[in-house]
């Protein structure tokens, strides 16, 4: 069994602490709030408990850290875990610039670890329906990609909603295209915390020539985490507050009626809804995190999916910043 630590104990890294507590060995828990730690003693009363990071580290028999602090702290501490040779699960994002995760990755592929991003809707049956829609062609070509991710979540005084929010939508995005943007815009406003952008939209330009766009905020009268794939023979949204109906395919599509002398009118047929596993995205993920500690699967692939990630947020970032707000 894989030996695991986990350092965050907060409101996601307990979710975290229940699935590997059940997969894998838990030996270390680590926080710096005392409270948190004294909570955790009595929850996981076998498993060591410290405020020390260094103490995971020093264990020679822990294979793999698990890093679900605030996100400035990632880099430093996902660097440190595999400079001690230990395979390290690092939260979204794992960077908060592209040479960060360039260091990373790097520093993974040289000791052959996995460096792993926590990007969870990758793991979603509902997402994986829709890559699977994607790359069989059955959509047709696909020209453009949206996600809505509104009014979720908390509205975080350290971190506006590109890098919140949108790191799940963009995940997803460059999963689905199997590309890096060459273009990447963003505009959006403050109107709560000065400096932290609680509104934002983005334009994305792939080589390719499809485009894509985010809408994310935290001030909006609909909560939406819903993502559309537009083909050009069918149409999917994937709807992660539906309860039922997670992937909806429209049979709609452009076309020209010979009668209409080269106008376009849109066509439209069966609405169907496929059956989607109601697996947890979160047991899966870190099923597959397991797997590839134990050498299985693609190791670099993850961690490089992880830096078009960050590479991209810090464009949307630059985007966003030379716009006065
Ligand atoms: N994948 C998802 O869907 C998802 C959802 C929510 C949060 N997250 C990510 O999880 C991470 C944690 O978010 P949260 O909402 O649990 O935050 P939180 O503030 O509730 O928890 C963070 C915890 O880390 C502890 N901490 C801070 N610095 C530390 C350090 N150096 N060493 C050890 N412990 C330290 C804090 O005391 C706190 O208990 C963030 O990166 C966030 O982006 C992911």
């Amino acid at each position: 069994m894989t030996r695991i630590g986990v350092a965050g104990l907060g409101h996601w890294g307990k979710n975290l602490v229940r699935n590997f507590d059940e997969l894998a060995d838990l030996r270390w828990l680590c926080d710096v709030s005392a409270e948190r730690r004294e909570e955790f003693t009595r929850r996981y009363p076998t498993a060591n408990v410290t405020e020390d990071f260094a103490d995971l580290l020093a264990d020679p028999e822990l294979d793999a850290v698990v890093v679900a602090t605030p996100v400035p702290t990632h880099y430093g501490l996902a660097r440190q875990v595999l400079e001690a040779g230990k395979h390290v699960f690092v939260e979204k994002p794992p960077a908060m610039r592209g040479e960060e995760m360039e260091e990373l990755v790097a520093l993974a592929e040289e000791r052959d670890l996995t460096c792993m991003p926590g990007h969870l809707l990758l793991y979603h049956p509902g997402v994986r329906k829709l890559k699977e829609l994607v790359d069989s062609g059955d959509l047709g070509d696909v020209l453009c990609v949206y996600g809505n991710r509104q009014n979720l979540g908390v509205i975080r005084k350290d971190e506006n909603a590109l890098w919140s929010l949108g790191v799940h939508d963009l995940s997803v995005i460059l999963y689905l295209l199997d590309e890096e943007p060459s273009e990447a815009w963003a505009h959006g406003n403050s109107f709560l915390t000065p400096g932290v952008e609680d509104v934002v939209f983005c334009y994305l330009r792939f080589p390719s020539g499809r485009i894509a766009h985010m809408h994310l905020s935290w001030l909006d009268p609909h909560k939406m985490r819903k993502i559309t794939v537009v083909g050009r023979d069918k149409m999917v949204v994937f709807d992660d507050m539906e309860l039922e109906r997670k992937v909806t395919i429209y049979e709609k599509g452009p076309w020209q009626p010979a009668q209409t002398y080269g106008e376009w009118q849109t066509r439209t047929g069966d609405i169907s809804v496929p059956k989607i596993a109601n697996d947890e995205p979160l047991r899966l993920e870190c099923e597959h995190f397991l797997a590839l500690v134990r050498g299985e699967g693609d190791r670099r692939g993850v961690a490089r999916d992880g830096l078009g990630v960050v590479r991209t947020l810090e464009q949307l970032q630059h985007s966003l910043a030379a716009v006065p707000a």
